[in-house]
């Protein structure tokens, strides 16, 4: 058992940039054959072509998650270049816009908070585990999350913690409902990773990147890279018999 994804294809969400990026990259370096789903064409297409000149697999779809018409078209896309779906990341996210406190949150910023980061998880798993039922059953689905849905953070991130909260618990009653049809479904709760959104958030005013750095008891800001390791381990045969977790890659957070 190892943590080869040779022959595999994969679906990725928010795979243009940042954490997604990197699964998709380090899916491709095991031998996965990979759909990068986003609706940044440019971004999606770069860094599909940066995988493929450096030998892997890789294809662009353009997708928004909050449609379940172009998750269906993106499943599809995926059973036509690679003949089925085997795992699927469901990663594509945004900030809360604002950043303010629960009271002066909008509606528009709620709203479009869990349009993107929960509802655009339930629509990715409808697609993907229609077409893994279709195939006879079997497959890997790894959600991104984040340690905001595990435990509360002051940062004024009520709606971004709930629709992660959210995915956490998508997670879990879909990793038993679908156990017997051999698909797998857990979620990753990154810390604080250094991608474009940590960015927003810093410029947002909801922390310094020195105040995000001492969210972690190490100090440290995490990598996408260190994140995407965890991706690898859940949609791999190394964490065969795992489902249901919701693994924290934190650097402690939610330890205390
Ligand atoms: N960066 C962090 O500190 C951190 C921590 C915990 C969890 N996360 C989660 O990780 C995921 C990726 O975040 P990131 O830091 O790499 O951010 P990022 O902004 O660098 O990348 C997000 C990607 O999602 C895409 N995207 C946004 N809305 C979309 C939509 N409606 N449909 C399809 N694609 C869409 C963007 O185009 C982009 O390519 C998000 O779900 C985020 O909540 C990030």
């Amino acid at each position: 058992m190892d943590s080869s994804l040779a022959g595999r294809s994969a679906l990725i969400t928010g795979a243009a940039q940042g954490i997604g990026a990197a699964i998709a990259r380090l899916f491709a370096a095991q031998g996965a054959r990979v759909v990068i789903a986003d609706i940044d064409e440019g971004g999606g297409k770069a860094t599909a072509a940066a995988i493929g000149e450096g030998g892997g697999e890789a294809r662009f779809v353009r997708a928004d998650v909050t449609s379940g018409a172009d998750l269906d078209a993106a499943v599809r896309a995926t059973v036509a270049a690679y003949g089925r779906l085997d795992i699927a990341v469901n990663n594509a996210g945004i900030e809360e816009q604002g950043g303010s406190a629960l009271h002066e949150l909008t509606e528009e910023a709620w709203d479009r908070v869990m349009a993107v980061n929960l509802k655009g998880v339930w629509l990715s798993m409808k697609a993907e585990i229609t077409q893994m039922l279709a195939q006879g059953g079997s497959g890997t689905i790894v959600n991104m999350a984040s340690v905001a849905g595990l435990v509360g953070l002051p940062l004024g991130i009520s709606g971004y913690s709930a629709a992660k909260g959210g995915v956490i618990a998508l997670t879990r009653t879909a990793a038993i409902e679908y156990a017997g049809q051999g698909i797998r479904v857990n979620a990753v709760c990154p810390g604080v990773v250094r991608t474009a959104l940590l960015d927003q958030a810093i410029n947002a005013g909801i922390f310094t990147e020195p105040e995000a750095a001492t969210l972690h008891p190490t100090g440290v800001l995490i990598s996408p890279q260190d994140v995407a390791q965890t991706f690898l381990y859940l949609a791999s045969e190394m964490s065969n018999h795992v489902t249901g977790q919701a693994l924290p890659v934190d650097a402690g957070m939610a330890a205390g």
